[in-house]
């Protein structure tokens, strides 16, 4: 069991295994969930089913990013000494919570939900949405009550879920007339949305405009010369934009030296700084953070046996978890408890 108070606030988070995790994920939610593991009693969720939600002629691609997520995890320094890494699809317990729950939400509210509605309209589903995927938020609320988390770090595309599991919560609770399940608060990181390298939207696993933890020397070079900058910017004594220029809004998420990124600011703004330059100390930045991330993922890649043991440990603790609160939800819903 990892080492916690037992009064710390419990936080739950996930991901989908649709991919290896970027740098997006980790200015989003992996620095985050490293910096909160000793104060909170953390749970991370590889949320492979909800995966299936809109991959379900794909469960290849999600059963093998599984792993993948997991280790960049460990890479990034989530430590299972302090946090619970678990699976999904093996808590039964969250499927049955999930069936409960959507008799408590109408068909009406499910297609109002905006991330539901923006996402039926990118991935063009019509009205032909798979059923599971529309229900994800439910099965999502179950997630997060079932471990009775308070604390959920999300990007902030996922606060109508989070929202969406609230109404859940408030609607038990008055059936049950008393507090069965807490309210969760969503915390979305202060800097928006790391943009993808071509600046047009965000960075995605699925675009291949992506710098994922595992990138290489190589792959990180290319990336960052491929960045957007200002095309208005021909000759290195113009004047150049710092604003929507895609190098500076990673030197701003990544640099750890503020100061110097303000004075390569104003001497862009100026004139007088070529983007090749810019662009090489964005690489080294880069390369710094990168390097022990890709090392310890490489050597860790080579244990996937001791990666599939914390895996299975963390479940079985959240099995426990998870079950118990289905038990307490079966009692204060009134189901007839076979002894
Ligand atoms: N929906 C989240 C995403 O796509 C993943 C997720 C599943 C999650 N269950 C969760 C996040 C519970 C927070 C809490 O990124």
């Amino acid at each position: 069991m990892p080492h916690c108070e037992n009064f710390a606030p419990i936080i739950l988070t996930g991901d989908r295994p649709t991919g290896p995790l970027h740098l997006g994920h980790y200015v989003g939610t992996l620095k985050n969930r490293v910096a909160m593991q000793r104060s909170h009693r953390q749970f991370v969720l590889i949320a492979d089913a909800q995966g299936l939600t809109d991959n379900a002629d794909n469960p290849d691609r999600i059963r093998r990013n599984v792993i993948e997520v997991c280790l960049d995890y460990l890479a990034v320094g989530v430590d299972p000494a302090y946090t619970t890494i678990c699976l999904q699809s093996s808590l039964s317990a969250l499927n049955e919570l999930t069936l409960f729950y959507l008799n408590y939400v109408t068909v009406a509210r499910l297609e109002r939900n905006p991330t539901i509605k923006d996402e039926i309209r990118t991935r063009g589903f019509g009205r032909d949405i798979p059923a599971g995927f529309l229900c994800y938020p439910v099965a999502q609320a179950a997630d997060i009550t079932a471990f009775k988390a308070t604390v959920v770090p999300v990007g902030d595309d996922q606060v109508p879920i989070i929202e969406q599991t609230n109404e859940i919560v408030r609607r038990i609770n008055r059936q049950a007339a008393r507090e069965v399940l807490p309210e969760a608060k969503a915390v979305v990181p202060k800097i928006g949305r790391l943009p993808s390298i071509d600046g047009e939207g965000k960075m995605s696993k699925s675009q291949g405009n992506a710098i994922y933890l595992s990138a290489s020397r190589h792959e990180i070079g290319t990336a960052v010369r491929r960045m957007y900058t200002d095309p208005g910017h021909l000759r290195i004594s113009d004047p150049g934009k710092v604003e929507g220029n895609v190098v500076f809004t990673y030197l701003d998420a990544f640099d750890p030296d503020v100061d110097a990124v303000a004075d390569l600011k104003a001497s862009y703004r100026h004139g007088g700084l070529g983007d090749i330059a810019l662009k090489q100390r964005l690489e080294q930045v880069l390369e710094t953070l990168i390097t022990p991330i890709r090392e310890r993922r490489a050597e860790l890649s080579r244990r996937p046996d001791d990666v599939i043991d914390v895996l299975r440990q963390g479940t079985q603790t959240s099995r426990i978890v998870t079950q118990q609160t289905l038990e307490e939800l079966r009692e204060a819903l009134g189901l007839f408890i076979l002894a």
